[in-house]
């Protein structure tokens, strides 16, 4: 099993656009996938799925209340996805999030003991390849959790030079010390007219600002604000310049 973390510095990257789509790619290719919102701040994931509610949320799961086999939902039919699509949702009720605002430390790290038993059953019982994590922006607690559990962390920065000197300092201030796999995924970059993808030098450019590989730089396109969750994916689209470079990170993803 492989796990990866999508985070960020500022709010509005794209890490729940980017955790949802990778989580159905890897799935329509034959992969088990697990899709963790852990974003207890802001849910999102399930304003997506309309698939049966687990009888448990994640925000039970991460206080111990809950295994994990009761805490997520098999979303393989709703999507017609070949491989199984399970999806954690957050707690969206205003006590939820609230409730999770005010864990403290100690909370926290007993929380990432159970994240990793929980790690453990997906990949023992249910037998899941890749799991992903939605997380909230900025130094949250959460978000490191999910950081910690997994293989690869996934840095999502925009060309915002508000987000790109946040990110930095995340990167300084925190994952030099965390020791994760760590990638950068461009988003919302310009493209080239007409929309081809991301001009090479474009990112050259961010190559020579980040320590860290740019795993891909995705274009930045009204198309995507236009299906307004309607479908998860751009399934009529294949040869959108968004699409493929989704797909590509993806399979790179794989191999990081
Ligand atoms: N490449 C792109 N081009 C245009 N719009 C995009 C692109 N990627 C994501 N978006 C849009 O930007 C908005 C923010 O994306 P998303 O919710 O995935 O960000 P986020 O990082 O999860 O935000 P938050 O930190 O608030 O959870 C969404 O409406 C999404 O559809
Ligand atoms: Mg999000």
């Amino acid at each position: 099993m492989k796990s990866f973390t999508f985070h960020s510095y500022k709010g509005g990257t794209g890490k729940t656009f980017m955790s949802m789509n990778l989580a159905v790619l890897y799935a329509k290719k034959g992969k088990k996938v697990c899709l963790f919102d852990f974003d207890f701040r802001a849910p999102s994931i399930h304003a997506f799925f309309d698939t049966p509610r687990p009888k448990f949320t994640l925000n039970e799961l991460v206080d111990g209340q809950c295994e994990v086999d009761v805490a997520i939902s098999d979303a393989t039919k709703e999507l017609d996805l070949p491989e199984q699509l399970y999806v954690g949702f957050a707690d969206s009720s205003t006590e939820g999030i609230s409730g999770m605002a005010a864990k403290d430390r100690k909370w926290q790290m007993r929380s990432l003991r159970l994240i990793n038993k929980s790690m453990q059953t997906l990949s023992e019982n249910f037998e899941v390849d890749y799991v992903i994590f939605d997380t909230s922006p900025g130094f949250q607690y959460s978000s490191i959790n999910a950081v910690l559990s997994s293989d690869v962390a996934v840095l999502v920065t925009t060309p915002d030079r508000a987000d790109v000197e946040g990110t930095l300092q995340l990167i300084e201030g925190v994952y030099e010390a965390l020791e994760r796999k760590t990638g950068i995924i461009l988003n919302k970059m310009p493209a080239g007219i007409p929309s081809t993808g991301v001009p090479p030098q474009t990112i050259e450019k961010f190559s020579s600002i980040f320590s860290l590989p740019i795993i891909e730089a995705v274009p930045c396109s009204c198309d995507v604000m236009s299906l307004f969750g309607e479908s998860i994916f751009m399934k009529e689209q294949k040869a959108h310049p968004v699409l493929k470079t989704l797909v590509s990170a993806s399979e790179k993803l794989e191999k990081f």
